[in-house]
């Protein structure tokens, strides 16, 4: 296995994300973990990340003694390259400006981390390398035993290796996918130099998430708020496997989900699981509360608050009635890794991490410890834990939903015939997305879509149907392809396609008489309506 120390960087767990690709086990700690912790974890291979320290102050930073004396090989990345520099002999000049881009760089002499690793040749026979990195801070004379691996115009030592020992450091960053060869340089390391054999797969990680839960929680109990989303959905079947009916999965339901939504989770976690699953009906309550409410922003705000307070109120529920011995004292989150917003401090002075899940800061207004087994992966590692985990392709592969559902997909007041509406409406387009192969790459227009659904429109028009004038509402159809959801473009559905989901509509959704399409890119529009 694989230690990254974390110096501080935003990017440090995809390093994380690469070395799991290259099948290797890693675990990121903090850079200034202690000698004894490094010795016990015993690890093939050290990585020392980058930071995005800016005073000298930072710079401060060190990897502990121990990195040096474990025998093991290591690999400093951008800061870790410089920390390692200075620590082993060799100088650094420090500076506040610092610049983050493209570069190419040149490989010097052989080394087993380059070696045939290049983008392209130059006519004189160099390996050169498009790399993303960081200019600024730059190591400016070698560690004694060290040999120049890399270079560019502005930064003449931005690679060096002592491969008796075998230590590598790099300027730039190969964890970042603007590094072209990043991955197979990782990769080289990882399983060539420090030795991994590569044979780690997702279905490893669960074994080893589980036992950390089981460690974390011991013989406490835990409550999750369930959403139906992918990251809670997979968060409760990983913790479930971890520790049965110490979980208690909370599934609000505040009336505004999709068609079924409720069945389907009660099916697969109660059902299939045999997870412990309160189902709270609570649409009465919530559409008792938007009743009159128009504004987008006090449609969230009061979305937000009801499902505090009926969690809340749940969780004191199931104290009382004695379902656990003590009670739930931690609460389960489905936490990704982009969900957490580091913002200021170092890896050891971790200061302020936010995340949207942790909904009006339940946490602290429960009094309960976190549970976030997630927190170090990426969307598609989790889809990848959740199917591996057993739950349904069809679940953990679905697009997004909003938190607030479909308060912000009906237009203006939320009611509850509008979402009853909506609901069926929406059920249609998903169901044809599904069913509607594209010849060209074989896949379903759900697939090749990011987030898909049906937006309903208080307003009603003039239609005919047989012999009378109908006078209905509209609804449009929102379909968009992006990959981050900052930026997206309407996807260019078959016509085909549209034809047939606005006539489903129409005809078996008494009450729609109009289906438009949404032609809109974000920006300037965004991808909800509200
Ligand atoms: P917009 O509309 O801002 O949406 O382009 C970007 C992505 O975020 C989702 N979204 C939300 N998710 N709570 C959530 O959990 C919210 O309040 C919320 N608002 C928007 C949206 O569905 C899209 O995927």
């Amino acid at each position: 296995k694989i230690l990254i120390l974390d110096f501080g960087s935003q990017v440090t767990q995809l390093i994380g994300r690469r070395v799991r690709e290259a099948h290797v086990y890693c675990e990121i700690h903090p850079n200034d973990v202690s000698d004894e912790f490094i010795k016990s974890f015993a690890p093939k291979g050290i990585i020392l990340s980058g930071s995005h320290a800016s005073t000298y102050e930072d710079h401060q930073l060190r990897a502990p003694q121990a990195v040096w004396d474990a025998g093991v090989p290591v690999l400093g990345i951008c800061y870790g390259m410089q920390t390692m520099a200075v620590q082993l002999g060799g100088e650094v000049s420090w500076s506040d400006h610092r610049e983050f881009g493209y570069a190419e760089v040149r490989a010097h002499g052989h080394t087993k981390l380059l070696q045939d690793i290049q983008d392209f040749g130059t006519p004189e026979g160099h390996g050169m390398l498009k790399v993303w990195m960081s200019h600024g801070d730059k190591v400016t004379a070698l560690p004694p035993g060290f040999k120049l691996m890399a270079s560019t115009p502005s930064c003449p030592i931005a690679g060096m290796a002592n491969e008796d020992k075998g230590y590598y450091a790099v300027q730039f960053h190969p964890e970042v996918t603007h590094t072209l060869q990043g991955a197979a340089l990782l990769t080289r390391f990882v399983r060539d130099i420090a030795g991994c054999k590569g044979d780690w797969i997702m279905g490893d990680y669960i074994q080893e998430a589980v036992a950390k839960i089981r460690e974390q929680v011991g013989d406490e109990e835990v409550i999750l708020g369930l959403s139906g989303g992918v990251d809670s959905s997979v968060a409760a079947a990983l913790i479930h496997r971890a520790i049965g009916d110490q979980l208690t999965c909370v599934f609000v339901d505040h009336g505004l989900l999709r068609l079924n939504e409720g069945a389907m989770v009660m099916e697969m976690f109660a059902g299939r699981l045999h997870a412990k699953v309160v189902h709270v009906q609570a649409a009465e309550q919530f559409l008792g509360h938007l009743k009159g409410v128009t504004d987008p922003e006090q449609k969230r705000k009061i979305i937000g608050r009801e499902f505090v307070e009926v969690f809340k109120a749940e969780a004191a529920k199931l104290k009382a009635s004695g379902q656990g011995h003590k009670g739930a004292t931690f609460l389960a989150q489905g936490t990704i890794y982009p969900d957490v917003v580091e913002s200021g401090g170092t890896a050891s002075k971790k200061a302020t991490i936010k995340s949207h899940h942790n909904v009006g800061g339940l946490p602290e207004k429960l009094g309960l410890k976190l549970l976030e087994p997630l927190r170090e992966l990426f969307k598609d590692e989790v889809r990848e834990l959740g199917v591996a985990l057993g739950l349904p392709h069809e679940m953990v592969y679905r697009h997004p939903f909003p938190g607030p559902g479909l308060g912000v997909r009906i237009l203006g007041e939320v009611r509850a015939d509008f979402a009853s509406l909506l609901q069926r409406a929406d059920h249609i387009f998903i169901e044809e997305l599904r069913a509607t192969i594209d010849p060209a790459t074989g896949k379903s227009w759900y697939d090749l879509t990011s987030q898909a659904f049906t937006v309903f429109l208080p307003v009603k028009s003039v239609g005919v149907m047989g012999d009378g004038r109908t006078y209905d509402y509209v609804v449009a159809l929102r379909a968009v392809q992006t990959s981050d959801f900052m930026t997206a473009d309407w996807a260019e559905l078959p016509y085909s396609l549209l034809k047939k989901v606005s006539s489903r509509i129409i005809n078996e959704v008494r009450g729609i008489n109009r289906v438009t399409y949404d032609v809109s890119s974000k920006p300037p529009a965004t991808i909800e309506w509200e």
